[in-house]
């Protein structure tokens, strides 16, 4: 029994000797001293030996058990420092290498264009206000003086919006930001000094030059004695800062509801300076904007005396100014968001 333990003993050394990761070790604890193991097997004969010599052999087996247990904690301690020192090795990180680029996006060329229309007006002072995409037919149409009559109320311009529980004339898309001067006249007392940036909808057909959707940018001063040169000047720094010093405004008699006296305003040609190109068709001057003095009507209609206070008003569309300046030629281009179109931007 004794060469029988010595020999567990010492095939038990050998092993955890030679043993390479931690888990190995532990199929060796399981092996010999485990409740199935080799030393338990052997302690079990014990019964059968004289009585005198049970101590002895108790004894040594305890020693065996020290000396494998000793062993194994020694060589999990070991290993352990091996199995540590491999993975820093394996997970080691150079952290003088580039990091990772994060790719970057870019302004869209539409909010690039309003962000410098609402710089140039609120360095004039002007506060920049938004309405709904949903807006009153009373507050899009009736309040700006236009009749019920007018052809843009037409269900075949307009988008109209059946919305529940909304009485009068309904709801409608905006089909112009004009609107926002009513809202911002109700909603606040003369001096007023606004522009409106927004989207605005009628029925088209989508085409490389027209979308049920596109934008425009409105502009309204209300104050005593405000009067035309105020528009004009109001525009002329409008327009230099926008299209270059050296440009020159065109005032055409015009017509709109909502102001009067009306005017279109017309812009030397920002592509060739007047001279005549493509983009002008050969004129030397394109559209810009409708504008005019603030009807009376429409004053009195958001509770502003007439008498007292006079105003301008401008509004124009945007995209085809987006579109010239960056030589895009699809309106469409705009408005899909292909990332490969607005990379270009960045
Ligand atoms: N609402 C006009 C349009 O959609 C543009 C416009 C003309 C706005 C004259 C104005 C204005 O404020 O006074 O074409």
């Amino acid at each position: 029994m004794t060469e029988l333990l010595e020999k567990l003993r010492d095939s038990a050394l050998e092993a955890i000797a030679r043993a390479r990761e931690s888990s190995a070790l532990e199929d060796i604890r399981v092996k010999y001293l485990g409740k199935k193991g080799e030393l338990t097997a052997i302690l079990k004969q014990m019964g059968a030996l004289p009585p005198d010599l049970r101590p002895v052999m108790g004894s040594l087996a305890n020693t065996v058990r020290d000396a494998i247990e000793g062993a194994l904690s020694g060589r999990v301690a070991a290993l352990g420092k091996a199995d540590a020192a491999a993975r820093l090795e394996r997970e080691r990180i150079d952290v003088t290498l580039p990091a990772k680029a994060i790719p970057r996006g870019s302004v869209h060329p539409m909010s690039a264009v309003f962000a410098e229309l609402e710089d140039i007006f609120t360095s004039m002072g002007f506060s920049v206000e938004s309405g709904p995409d949903v807006e009153y037919a009373y507050v899009n149409f009736t309040a700006l003086n236009m009749k019920h009559t007018h052809p843009a109320r037409d269900a075949r311009d307009t988008f109209y919006v059946d919305l529940p529980g909304i009485e009068g004339e309904g709801c409608i898309l905006r089909t112009q930001t004009s609107g926002a001067q009513i809202r911002t006249m109700l909603a606040s007392k003369p001096p007023i000094r606004m522009v409106c940036p927004g989207r605005v909808f009628r029925c088209d057909e989508i085409d490389a030059t027209h979308s049920p959707m596109f934008h425009q940018f409105e502009g309204l001063v209300v104050d005593r004695g405000i009067n035309m040169g105020h528009l004009k000047s109001t525009l002329e720094h409008f327009a230099s800062a926008v299209f270059g010093p050296e440009t020159r405004l065109r005032f055409r008699p015009h017509h709109f509801p909502y102001t009067e006296p009306s005017a279109e305003v017309d812009v030397s040609c920002y592509v060739c300076g007047g001279t005549g190109c493509r983009v002008c068709k050969g004129e030397g001057w394109i559209e810009l904007l409708g504008c005019g003095m603030v009807h009376p009507a429409v004053l009195r209609g958001c509770g502003i005396d007439p008498g007292v206070y006079t105003g301008f008003a401008f509004g124009f569309g945007i995209d085809r100014i987006t579109m010239v300046k960056h030589g895009i030629d699809d309106m469409r281009l705009l408005f899909e968001n292909d990332v490969r179109f607005l990379k270009q931007f960045s």
